[in-house]
């Protein structure tokens, strides 16, 4: 019998969405975290262009996106990498930093993906109690021990959706060893950035990485392009590791396409959190409770998990899919992404429905 190694075997498959909506159903998807629009129109025209070369093999650097990104963020554009998806990005930095004889830390309702990636390594991985639902610095620097080499925090989190102040993050900085690395995951960055607290400068600590993606606020997430800002030594080490030619040109020139139209990706931030906000009062108006969200989702949390199973059920009968979160220790919540207002509007009254007949029920 042909055997993985051992800590391939023992790891369990990154559990993806269920998208099969019941016959006669549409489905509506609210499991993902993807945009509630389309791109940029200029992105179209851009993925039009790439049709006319796919022969030829992308710009292994990355260039024109580097650049854009650069000039956006105030930002070296050498000291950027892009990924197919962060998800490689994140992949890369754990083979790069850690081994069967190290550990990462990450708070205890965390992406679950820094786990798949560390486990992918064979290090161990502590999970730190979190403070309603939001990132305790203390309590990740109470956890760091000999062994700690990587420290994962996305901010704004998911699924939690709540977010640290930069104060919090420069403290954690300070009191992590010089030899932990940081990665700070800023998948929902542009959902957060008008509050002004970018973490970009950081970098320059030399042991801090901050990771963004395309996928979310910029409406690319089929065209895989994630990016993140390294020092140039820990930028040098992760591109060993990814496959050269890691980012296809339709991905390259639409994301840069996409960084260039600012006002377009600034509109569909402010229509979402519009759109999240009513959909987040009027959940809390049923009783359930639903965090602060700072990113393009909200949690919402039941009284037990068999609650939740139960809302989930009953919402995939209406062709509903949001996201158990037993994966991120949190088996008593669901995810709903935001959708355009009709489907989140739809969503709600499903929901409104299912607590009535709660009510009736018990
Ligand atoms: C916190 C976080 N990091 C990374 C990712 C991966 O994004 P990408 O599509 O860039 O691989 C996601 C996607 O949901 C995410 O929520």
């Amino acid at each position: 019998m042909i055997r993985p190694v051992a800590h391939i075997g023992a790891m369990a498959a990154y559990a993806l969405a269920d998208l099969t909506a019941p016959e006669g159903k549409l489905l509506i998807s609210l499991s993902q975290n993807e945009s509630l629009r389309g791109p940029s129109p200029a992105v179209t025209q851009a993925i039009h262009r790439a049709a006319e070369t796919p022969h030829l093999y992308p710009d292994p650097d990355w260039t024109g996106v580097r650049r854009a990104l650069g000039d956006v963020h105030g930002i070296d554009p050498a000291q950027i990498i892009c990924g197919n998806g962060s998800l490689d990005l994140i992949g890369a930095i754990a083979r790069a930093y850690l081994d069967q004889t190290t550990r990462a830390l990450v708070p205890a309702h965390a992406y679950p993906f820094f786990r798949t990636a560390t486990q992918m390594t064979g290090a161990q991985l502590t999970a730190v109690p979190e403070r309603d639902l939001t990132v305790d610095v203390e309590a990740l620097l109470t956890a760091q021990t000999s062994e700690t080499r990587v420290v994962f925090v996305a901010n704004p989190g998911n699924p939690t959706g709540t977010r640290i102040p930069r104060s919090d993050l420069l403290r954690l900085r300070a009191g992590l060893r010089d030899d932990v690395l940081l990665v700070i995951d800023e998948a929902y960055g542009e959902f957060a950035d008008h509050l002004n607290e970018p973490m970009f400068d950081q970098v320059a600590s030399g042991n801090t990485v901050v990771l963004r993606t395309m996928s979310k606020a910029y409406g690319l997430a089929g065209m895989r392009v994630g990016w993140g800002y390294f020092p140039s030594g820990i930028a040098a080490e992760v591109r060993k590791l990814l496959n050269p030619n890691n980012v296809a040109l339709a991905g390259q020139l639409a994301a840069e396409a996409a960084v260039q139209d600012q006002t377009y990706m600034r509109d569909t931030c402010q229509m979402t959190m519009q759109i999240r906000d009513a959909f987040a009062s009027r959940i809390r108006q049923m009783g359930l409770d639903v965090p602060d969200s700072f990113t393009n989702f909200t949690l919402i949390r039941f009284t037990t998990p068999e609650l939740a199973q139960h809302a989930d059920a009953w919402l995939k009968a209406e062709g509903i899919f949001l996201r158990p979160q037993s994966g991120a220790g949190l088996p008593d919540c669901l995810r709903a992404t935001i959708g355009q207002a009709k489907d989140m509007d739809f969503t709600a009254d499903v929901l409104s429905d299912w607590c009535q007949q709660k009510r009736i029920s018990s």
